[in-house]
């Protein structure tokens, strides 16, 4: 079939929307019609080019990056399933999970879902089944952002990758529990480990720091600091739960010291934009004796090293660890947080400052760029 998708040719360019060739559903594959695509910075990364690797590392490692399909955060109908598949039939809601799990994997079976070793073809972008494409434009092969390619009105996937939800939530809302929520609320809740009491910070308020402020808050956190450069973004963040705001780590130094009683901060979550090692050492400077820091934010694939005293790691027991998928589950977690949604425990509706159509795509991308959304949303009719 013919259907419409947002293509990136190469970095350092705009998305291109054009239409993309669809083969039906191989074997273990559903073809899905999309309803809802969030924009969430981690394709931006692909766009700046810090996600990019170099092309001879490229083909030493027998992959190609571009072009590729964006869109990682979404959720739909399945239209068609292919041979073998069991769980899912026509008609059925899905969201899909950034990260496939295959439910055999050492990781999938002992509760790491978000580790699948399935994720090792991520960089690939191709089907899993066997590492073809389904999607071709301008007679070439296109790749997938996450194995998914969510900024178009249909996308063929693998089962791995879908997440069954009832029919009830709107996809359009459901498709942000496919990336942001989980991030967010898990890099809090199980990354970070907030308990009752805990002063947390979480630093950078997109979709995945707002997720983070609700999974702190539902923790039990006494103190949450937001911190953000962009007053709006302070603002927003007070009415997901946050208590507390400044507008950069260095400013939240001597008010934190003062609302702790010179303790500091239990948990450090980093939601920035792009995460950069230079600033590592300011975000540990936040963080109390045995307090951890939890590196959520894409740092830029060739960023090697990070402004860290090591000495104070040890002196003060300090922690840093990293997190993906907010170190959920999603086959537990997307039905999870949905129902928290439902019992009004978690705001989604909140979360969406602006919709745009699958042609707004880059207007998206310049909105989020100058701060203005928590979460902008392509809605396709
Ligand atoms: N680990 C994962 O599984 C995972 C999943 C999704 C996204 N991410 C990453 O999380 C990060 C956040 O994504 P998003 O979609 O919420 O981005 P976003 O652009 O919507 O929000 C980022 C926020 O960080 C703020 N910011 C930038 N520099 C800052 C600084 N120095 N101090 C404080 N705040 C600062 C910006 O003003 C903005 O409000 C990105 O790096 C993204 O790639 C990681
Ligand atoms: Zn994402
Ligand atoms: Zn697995």
């Amino acid at each position: 079939m013919k259907m419409k998708a947002a293509i990136l040719w190469e970095p350092k360019t705009d998305w291109s929307v054009e239409e993309v060739e669809l083969d039906p559903p191989g074997p273990g594959e559903v073809l899905v019609k999309l309803v809802g695509s969030g924009l969430c910075h981690s394709d931006e990364h692909l766009l700046t080019g810090d996600l990019a690797l170099p092309q001879e590392t490229q083909e030493e490692l027998g992959m190609q990056q571009f072009p590729v399909i964006g869109g990682h955060e979404g959720a739909g109908e399945v239209l068609e399933v292919g041979a073998g598949v069991t769980s899912l039939k026509p008609g059925d809601h899905v969201v899909f999970g950034f990260i496939p799990s295959c439910g055999r994997c050492p990781s999938c079976s002992t509760g790491h879902q978000n580790l699948c070793d399935y994720g090792a073809l991520m960089g690939v972008g191709k089907q899993i089944a066997d590492g073809t494409s389904r999607h071709h434009a301008q007679g070439k092969d296109l790749g997938l952002m996450c194995l998914l390619g969510t900024f178009s009105h249909h996308t063929v996937v693998n089962e791995a990758s879908c997440i069954k939800i009832e029919n009830d939530v709107p996809l359009e809302k459901a498709c942000l529990l496919g990336c942001g929520v989980v991030t967010g609320w898990g890099s809090a809740v199980y990354a970070a480990d907030v308990g009752p009491g805990d002063i947390v910070c979480v630093v950078g308020i997109g979709g995945i720091g707002a997720n983070a402020i609700q999974g702190a808050k539902l923790a039990g956190a006494k103190q949450i600091w937001a911190i953000d450069p962009i007053e709006y973004k302070r603002e927003k963040a007070m009415e997901f739960g946050a208590t507390h705001t400044a507008a950069s780590m260095a400013e939240a130094m001597e008010p934190l010291g003062a609302a702790s009683w010179g303790t500091m901060a239990n948990k450090v979550i980093m939601t920035m934009g792009v995460g950069s090692g230079e600033v590592l050492i300011e975000a540990l400077a936040l963080a109390a004796k045995r307090g951890r820091v939890v590196v959520t934010n894409i740092h830029p694939a060739m960023e090697m090293s990070a402004n860290v005293s090591l000495l104070d790691l040890t002196l003060m027991e300090k922690q840093v660890v990293g997190s993906l998928f907010g170190s959920g589950n999603p086959r537990a977690d997307i039905p999870k947080l949905l129902n928290l949604y439902r019992e009004g425990q978690l705001d989604l509706d909140g979360l969406v400052t602006k919709t745009y159509t699958l042609d707004g795509v880059n207007d998206g991308y310049d909105d989020m760029r100058s701060g203005k959304n928590i979460r902008g949303v392509m809605v396709y009719s």
